[in-house]
């Protein structure tokens, strides 16, 4: 049976709310109000071609490439699986990180990939060593996927590694998918995006998690002009014509998307500082730093943090993300950015929760 279906989605839309919410991944919502735009400049007909050329000149400005490299999708999440869909065939190898964002091997899986894992580890900081990737890659591996900024850990991943990749990959005639939707929390010298190192690389982001404006489902691939265009055509099996409100929005959006990033960075800096007093303070919980990123994976020293996030979300109306949708049943992730009231709270529950373990 083709697998159909992604745990971590149904988990995160049934049962992550809680009052104090940490099981977030972006930051707080950018009120339409704050946009400046003018209403009734909005249509609801206007464009069904093969990309909307000031959308694709905004996003392509925006990463530094030639528009034509630009294919847009609904959120980050139709651009990897437009992107892997374009890329691999049934049967084909592809190589994916330890630990995940679920819906990736979701997403391969139901293409119907033969999924391959390479580790990333706590010990170097979740920094992925090559050596990891070259221990598994075999002339059957069609593409490597990771994430950067990684999805649970936010560790940043250095050129020279992403470099190491490109020739893993071109030894093979593989590609490396690169997810780049958290990169812009790198807020100072923030990388350029991996697309621009080699051939090898299709890079997918969007504007849903620094941003604020997830509900625009403004997200895109980076490929080359070939496979670029082997994806529109694709995509016309998919979502053939895309939301023309939703199109002018998004390029409202990027005329001025310093001044979203700004407001959410403020709150990620200020729930960031919470974070560092927090986890110094805990004897049984420790979490690699980074000074980026808008989520952190904590470590419970003792026991499952299963019963630990159940008993948070019940006991103590918090919720975080339990580590076994990353295949790491002892972790858990917490999320930053979306109010730091709520955050500091959300912080002092778990605390208590862990208090009450002792
Ligand atoms: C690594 C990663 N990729 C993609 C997505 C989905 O992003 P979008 O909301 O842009 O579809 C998420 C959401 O949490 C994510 O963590």
């Amino acid at each position: 049976m083709t697998h159909k279906h992604s745990d971590y989605m149904h988990w995160s839309k049934t049962q992550s709310r809680a009052r104090f919410n940490l099981a977030t991944s972006g930051v707080a919502s950018f009120p339409l109000r704050e946009l400046p735009v003018e209403l009734d400049t909005l249509e609801i007909n206007g464009y069904d071609g093969y990309g909307y050329p000031p959308l694709q000149k905004a996003i392509a400005t925006h990463q530094g490439v030639d528009p034509e490299c630009v294919v847009e999708h609904a959120g980050t999440s139709m651009a990897n699986h437009l992107a892997m869909a374009a890329i691999i065939e049934p049967g084909d190898e592809v190589l994916i990180e330890h630990p995940a964002y679920g819906p990736i091997l979701d997403v391969a899986r139901y293409l119907q990939a033969d999924v391959k894992r390479f580790p990333r580890t706590e010990e170097t900081g979740w920094v992925i060593e090559p050596n990891a990737v070259r221990d598994c890659i075999t002339p059957r591996t069609r593409l490597i996927v990771i994430t950067n900024l990684h999805n649970p850990t936010s560790a940043l991943t250095p050129d020279w590694v992403l470099r190491e990749f490109g020739d893993i990959a071109r030894s093979v005639g593989a590609l490396v998918l690169v997810d780049e939707v958290y990169l812009d929390a790198v807020y100072e010298r923030t990388p350029r995006t991996s697309f621009c190192l080699g051939p090898e690389f299709v890079v997918t982001s969007s504007l849903t998690k620094v941003y604020g404006v997830s509900g625009l489902r403004c997200g895109w691939i980076l490929a080359h002009p070939d496979l670029a265009w082997k994806m529109r055509r694709l995509n016309d099996l998919y979502s053939a014509t895309p939301v023309y409100p939703g199109l002018l929005l998004d390029v409202a959006v990027f005329k001025h998307m310093n001044r979203l990033r700004e407001k959410a960075r403020r709150i990620v800096d200020a729930d960031r500082k919470l974070l560092q007093d927090f986890l110094v303070k805990q004897a049984g919980l420790s979490a690699v730093w980074t000074d980026w990123g808008t989520t952190s994976f904590a470590q419970l020293e003792d026991g499952n943090a299963d019963d630990f996030v159940e008993r948070l979300r019940t006991k103590f109306d918090t919720s975080v993300v339990p580590g076994r949708f990353f295949g790491m049943p002892d972790h858990f992730r917490i999320g930053m950015g979306v109010n730091t009231e709520m955050f500091a709270e959300g912080l002092e529950r778990i605390g208590q929760v862990l208090s009450q373990a002792d």
